[in-house]
């Protein structure tokens, strides 16, 4: 089985995604649309798979980890201690997470799966043979960031899809937008 990767950001006008290991913005509505996203499921005996780099997780705030309703895998060169935090694994580096799933433990338990940061892990996951597409909230204002997302690169075709909103919102004054990428070179195998 192939595994598909979906890569989820949000990224302001300098592509700017985070400052002090926190989101440089508050936007609840897109907070909200990355947990619809993330967490729905065809099947509801699923879950979704969230991989994400050991800062993106240890920038969660206590209450909210793991990102409920999903097994989250998450990504140190160190052994990480995660007792206590249930649907929630440590691996040590990309490849380890997709080999994984292609064949061990969670074969046939999930659905989606969803790249949610940080930098370097979108930027391996958008290298990868596995990445599927992008869906990149583009916030139409710039912040101070020192995180930034990776170069788009030109394999990328903007698509829509029937549940993705067109339209610009718009929170607090900030405009945004729901973009989705999918990458041109994808190939089933
Ligand atoms: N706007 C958005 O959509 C969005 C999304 C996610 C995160 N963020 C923001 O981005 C910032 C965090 O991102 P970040 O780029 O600094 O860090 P990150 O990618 O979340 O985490 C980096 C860590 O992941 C581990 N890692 C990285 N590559 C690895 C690999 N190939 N194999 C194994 N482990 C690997 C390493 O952990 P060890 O050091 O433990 O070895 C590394 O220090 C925060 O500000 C956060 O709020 C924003």
């Amino acid at each position: 089985m192939t595994i598909k990767l979906n890569l989820i950001a949000a990224a302001c006008e300098n592509m700017g995604i985070g400052k002090n290991n926190n989101l440089p913005w508050r936007l609840k509505t897109e907070m909200a649309y990355f947990t619809k996203l993330t967490s729905t499921t065809e099947d509801a005996s699923k879950k979704n798979i969230v991989i994400m780099g050991r800062r993106t997780w240890d920038s969660i705030p206590p209450k909210f980890k793991p990102l409920n309703n999903r097994i989250n895998l998450v990504l140190s060169r160190s052994d990480l201690n995660l007792e206590g935090y249930t649907n929630t694994y440590s691996f040590k580096s990309l490849d380890d997470a997709i080999k994984e799933l292609e064949e061990n433990k969670f074969k046939g338990n999930y659905e989606h799966v969803w790249v949610v940061g940080g930098s370097f892990i979108y930027k391996e996951s958008m290298e990868s043979k596995n990445f599927y597409r992008l869906f990149l909230t583009r916030i139409l204002k710039t912040f101070d960031c020192d995180t930034f997302f990776p170069p788009l690169g030109d394999n990328l075709e903007l698509i829509s899809l029937p549940d993705i909103p067109q339209e610009t919102q718009e929170e607090n004054g900030i405009k945004f937008e729901y973009k989705v990428y999918q990458n041109k070179n994808f190939k089933q195998f």
